[in-house]
């Protein structure tokens, strides 16, 4: 009972429309334009040969509608919860933030590498129930990039976003207007995630054996999506194309590759474009990560390639025979990307990622720096000054960090003697440091930090005072205590 494969076209998400104007809130003389996103049971088919699949989505699709903005062009959103008041994936009551006394169904959507203000960003507590609504704003005074949205609601969010309270935003600027990259239908934007299908097409969320704790450390599923397709098809010309590839799914790292390993140019990450195009044939994409790929597909004009991530096979290009032709360019200098010397950091602090036991329920959990959610800020950046933070892994997984509001440059990964640590609390490292590579040079909100390693960034943190958060991007790890409070405060503060 294997599905046919590349009997759907691959889905665009649709660009969402404004429906009018609103007050700027930081200047009363100015408007911005408004729009209203509604999350929503839907029924969606995900491929020809199933019956539609109950999920949540944003206006009537999922992932949601596409977000296009400019930099420095805000815009206000209601966010409107009209959701059913209960969830249709497992509950983890034990978990903090899901006790058996809060509504099951809540929400709070957050724009992933948004520097947004602290009232709008969507903190893990600001859910609100179905029927209500949050209204937040966005100025968007930042680089062009590919960002997302998505839910971020303390104890589900691995569960509301798993049924598919997702979508994407992309933000422009002039730098990358004046490139000329491929544009229009030659821009596709790809959102990738993975998810459990059962035979009848329902959306199924994996647990635990334990009834009273569903929770799962993470979930690997057993199909791919693309744009919320399984195995669709997209017909394209030979020439060049770009690609926004987001990858969404809630544990698995893609390693994407064209065909039998072609060569893909990566010209941007998390936080937009790179200094100059690199030159690849398989990209690492961890959860929340972008890749800002361009491939050119002239030479396979009538060809069939595939996109294909380790063993799984996500969705088929189909060359035409001839095409338009191209007069896309793919610069060889993208734009210019300062490296932030150590020297200005004005501090450095040493977090640690763990995995914990508690003693008494025997259950498993992440945490950073040892803490739990609830305890006091420890973290307390002064705007605009930077930072480096040494990101210390003790545990056996890798976790992509994300922190909120600010953009950061790897530093560097360098190995450690674990055990050391763990007895003594002494850094020993046992290698030398590896300097970010060059696909990873650019602007991250994301990192990946691989076990056995010090993963260092240098972070400015700029744009706004007041509580952020950040955290492993590996939902179940992020709704299970790997996430915590920062506050940016004013100097002197
Ligand atoms: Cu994708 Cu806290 O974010
Ligand atoms: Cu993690």
């Amino acid at each position: 009972n294997k599905l046919t494969p590349y009997v759907d076209a691959l889905p665009i998400p649709v660009v969402v429309k404004s429906s009018g104007l609103r007050p700027d809130p930081d200047d009363a003389k100015k408007e911005l334009p408004f729009y209203r996103v509604a999350m929503q049971e839907i029924h969606q088919k995900v491929h020809r040969d199933l019956p539609a699949t109950r999920m949540w989505g944003f206006n009537g699709s999922s992932p949601g509608p596409i977000f296009e903005t400019k930099s420095g062009q805000g815009l206000v959103v209601e966010w409107a919860n009209e959701l059913p008041v209960k969830h249709f994936l497992p509950i983890d009551h034990t978990l903090h933030g899901a006790e058996p006394d809060k509504p099951e169904v809540r929400c709070v959507v957050h724009v992933h590498g948004g520097r947004t203000p602290a009232a709008s960003d969507g903190y893990p507590e600001d859910w609100v129930v179905p029927g209500k609504s949050l209204v937040y704003h966005y100025p968007n005074k930042q680089d062009g990039a590919l960002l997302f949205y998505h839910d971020h609601t303390m104890g589900i969010n691995r569960l509301n976003i798993y049924a598919g309270l997702q979508g994407l935003f992309v933000v422009r600027d002039e730098t990358e207007d004046k490139l000329n990259l491929p544009k229009g239908k030659y821009e596709v934007p790809l959102m990738l995630f993975d998810r459990f299908l059962r035979s009848d097409g329902q959306l199924e969320y994996p647990v635990s054996g334990d009834p009273k704790s569903p929770w799962v450390p993470e979930v690997y599923s057993n199909v791919m999506l693309a744009n919320g397709k399984l195995s669709p098809y997209l017909d394209v010309e030979p020439r060049k194309y770009r690609f926004r590839v987001m990858n969404g799914s809630n544990a698995r790292f893609f390693r994407l590759s064209f065909g039998n390993l072609l060569e893909m140019h990566l010209i941007g990450g998390d936080q937009g474009l790179l200094g100059a195009p690199v030159k690849m044939k398989r990209a690492l994409v961890a959860p929340a990560e972008r890749a800002d790929i361009v491939f050119d597909f002239s030479a396979h004009a009538g060809e069939k390639i595939v996109l294909k991530s380790d063993s799984f096979d996500i969705m088929q290009f189909r060359v035409a025979a001839s095409g338009s032709g191209d007069t896309s360019s793919l610069p060889p200098v993208l734009r210019t990307i300062e490296r932030i010397p150590e020297s200005r950091a004005v501090k450095t602090r040493r977090l640690t990622l763990d995995e914990t036991m508690d003693k008494v329920q025997q259950s498993m959990g992440m945490m950073l720096n040892n803490t739990p959610w609830h305890m006091p800020v420890t973290e307390k950046p002064v705007i605009d000054t930077t930072e480096i933070w040494e990101l210390v892994n003790l545990t056996e997984d890798s976790h992509p960090i994300h922190l909120h509001l600010v953009k950061f440059q790897l530093l560097d990964r360098r190995s450690f003697d674990v055990f050391q640590f763990q007895d003594t609390g002494e850094l020993r490292y046992s290698g030398a440091a590896t300097p970010a590579a060059p696909e990873e040079a650019g602007w991250k909100d994301t990192v990946r930090c691989d076990k056995g390693q010090v993963t260092r960034i240098i972070v400015p943190f700029e744009g706004y005072t007041g509580r952020y958060v950040w955290h492993c991007h590996l939902l179940e790890h992020e709704d299970n205590e790997m996430m915590r409070p920062f506050e940016v405060v004013a100097a002197g503060a």
